[in-house]
């Protein structure tokens, strides 16, 4: 005799099919601008060192660029390089022209600070949307800037899918510059009414078992269990950690998915949507750059 399981699953959130759309569209722009003759967008990603995750998000953002037809290239540089150095290197990417789109690659060493980093790029080349005017343009509500990918994938997300995020309690735990504190402000711009959780945070699952919609991104393997989750609630998980050789999101997927509503997978979820929306801005970028020649 078959068991039937009393158990439901959560809907699963398919970042990649979102991204496929979204990439499709893309595509479909670049054709008939390079059908026109015109020059392709051209991305730069900048690597400083050996980190092994970096590396594997570097290809998968050249290899995307490239199946799109956009212009690419990987400027790989020592984890030993100076300030000065490097500077100078973000200095000349700046002044080429033929030149769209600038991603300096995350984590840096220790003895480079981001924050420099991202200021000497300046804003009009920023495609991950980290400089303080695409971010001062999203804490005003400014539309039609450059987003920071990872948050803007998840709002993505979150439409095609049509949930509501309007009234809602949205709780987010992690407040990096990366994704936490824009991805809270996309929220609050959506209406929702937004809690930022921490390390410092106390009762963190009182907390979040009052959330309609729970996002985990701080980088610790399966930290958000099932008695953390509210019955029916929207979890995304952006977490990528290895954990016994796996890649395992902060979300604890097995325990969760049975009390969520919807949830999104690891790997298939988030992932695929950062890189979209890197083509995107890189598109917006270059229409931008068009524009003003
Ligand atoms: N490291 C992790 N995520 C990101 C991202 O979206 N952009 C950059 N530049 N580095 C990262």
């Amino acid at each position: 005799m078959s068991q039937v399981s009393d158990t439901t699953h959560a809907v699963r959130l398919d970042g990649k099919v979102v991204a496929g759309h979204l990439l499709a569209s893309l595509r479909d722009s670049l054709q008939s601008v390079i059908k026109s003759s015109q020059r392709a967008p051209k991305l730069v990603v900048v690597q400083v060192g050996e980190d092994p995750a970096s590396s594997v998000y570097v290809k998968n953002k050249i290899k995307t660029a490239q199946s799109l037809g956009m212009a690419s290239e990987h400027r790989h540089l020592p984890e030993s390089i100076s300030e000065q150095a490097l500077f100078a290197e973000l200095d000349q990417l700046n002044q080429n022209p033929s030149i769209d789109a600038v991603l300096v690659q995350m984590p840096l060493p220790k003895h480079l600070d981001a924050l420099s980093v991202i200021d000497r790029l300046g804003a009009s080349k920023d495609v991950d949307g980290f400089h303080p005017v695409h971010l001062g343009n999203l804490v005003c509500g400014n539309p039609g800037g450059v987003l920071p990918c990872t948050p803007a994938g998840i709002m993505q997300i979150l439409e095609h899918y049509r949930i509501p995020v309007e009234g809602k309690h949205a709780v987010v735990i992690g407040r990096s510059n990366i994704v936490g504190k824009p991805l809270s402000l996309m929220l609050l711009q959506g209406n929702a009414t937004v809690t930022i959780a921490h390390s410092r945070t106390r009762n963190l699952s009182e907390l979040t078992r009052s959330a309609d919609i729970l996002v985990a991104a701080v980088g610790v393997a399966d930290l958000v269990t099932g008695d953390m989750v509210k019955p029916g609630a929207v979890v995304i998980d952006v977490g990528m950690n290895k954990k016994d050789g796996k890649l395992v999101g902060d979300i604890d997927q097995a325990a969760v998915g049975t009390v969520a509503g919807y949830l999104t997978p690891v790997p298939g979820g988030v992932g695929p949507m950062t890189i979209a929306m890197l083509m995107k801005n890189t598109w917006t970028l270059y229409q931008q750059h068009i524009l003003q020649v």
